[in-house]
């Protein structure tokens, strides 16, 4: 992988780093770029419109870096904005968005009237991309979109001990619990930073999309011979970035970058 072959990766916040890490378990001699828009976290409250200006800004900080491979280490932006934002950046920069590559993967080993679950985003929800995709490779899955406002704040505020978070969170899982869900999907780059509350709450088993996504990528980036790099950009509070990432990944340095 040559300097200008950047793999730049996308998100609101830290979740994205659910994703990064395993690229870079994979891929330790890739050169990243991670921008987390913590200005405007969380995106899924936000409108398809709003999520595509803040989206289409990050990808145009991407190209300015000469980044030509961008990841949507976000299912928001993956479900609302992506199939405009490819179009728009067609020959500037190739886009990997979430939810397409993996919806495949979240069902491997279920059978007909089995019933998954998926935590999201409201706008994730709403766009219902997880439950179209799925139905692409078996229509007789049953999917179960269950949205999970709050939690987006939960793993930025890092809210872990919390007895208004845990109820909120027990209230999602008790109602993927009555659906009979025989798997549940992390439909958020956040949600793997409360995969420990998660299974102590229910026991199912849980599907974290950025295994898959990541050798996506790898798999199509064929060489990968340089010493690597980590730049990490927000835009606003670097200090309170590293704090919540810390759970997930040892970010030493994080740069602002206003959009
Ligand atoms: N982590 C992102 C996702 O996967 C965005 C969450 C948010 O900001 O609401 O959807």
């Amino acid at each position: 992988m040559s300097e200008d072959n950047k793999i730049g990766l996308l998100d609101s916040g830290v979740g994205g780093l659910s994703v990064l890490s395993e690229l870079y378990k994979i891929m330790p001699n890739g050169n990243y770029v991670f921008f987390g828009d913590t200005k405007n976290v969380p995106y899924g409250t936000k409108t398809p419109e709003e999520i595509f200006n803040c989206t289409k800004k990050i990808l145009e900080f991407f190209i300015s870096k000469n980044i030509k491979t961008a990841v949507f280490a976000c299912n928001t932006t993956s479900a609302v904005a992506y199939d405009r934002l490819k179009e728009h950046f067609k020959n500037e920069i190739k886009i990997y968005p979430l939810i397409q590559s993996v919806a495949k993967y979240s069902i491997d080993g279920l059978k007909d009237n089995d019933t998954i679950a998926v935590l999201a985003t409201k706008a994730t929800i709403n766009s219902k991309k997880y439950e179209k995709e799925i139905k692409k490779y078996n229509p007789n899955i049953n999917v179960v979109g269950i949205d999970c406002t709050g939690f987006v704040e939960i793993v930025e505020n890092r809210l872990y001990n919390d007895q208004e978070a845990l109820s909120l969170i027990k209230s999602k899982l008790d109602f993927a619990k009555e659906n009979n869900a025989k798997r549940i999907v992390l439909g958020c780059t956040h949600y793997p930073y409360l995969t420990n509350i998660f299974k102590n709450i229910l026991d199912v088993e849980y599907f974290n999309p950025a295994q898959n996504i990541a050798q996506i990528v790898k798999n199509d980036i064929k060489s990968n011979s340089t010493n690597g790099s980590l730049d990490f950009y927000v835009s606003k509070n670097p200090q309170e970035f590293i704090l919540s990432a810390k759970t997930f990944f040892d970010v030493k340095e994080c740069k602002l970058h206003e959009i």
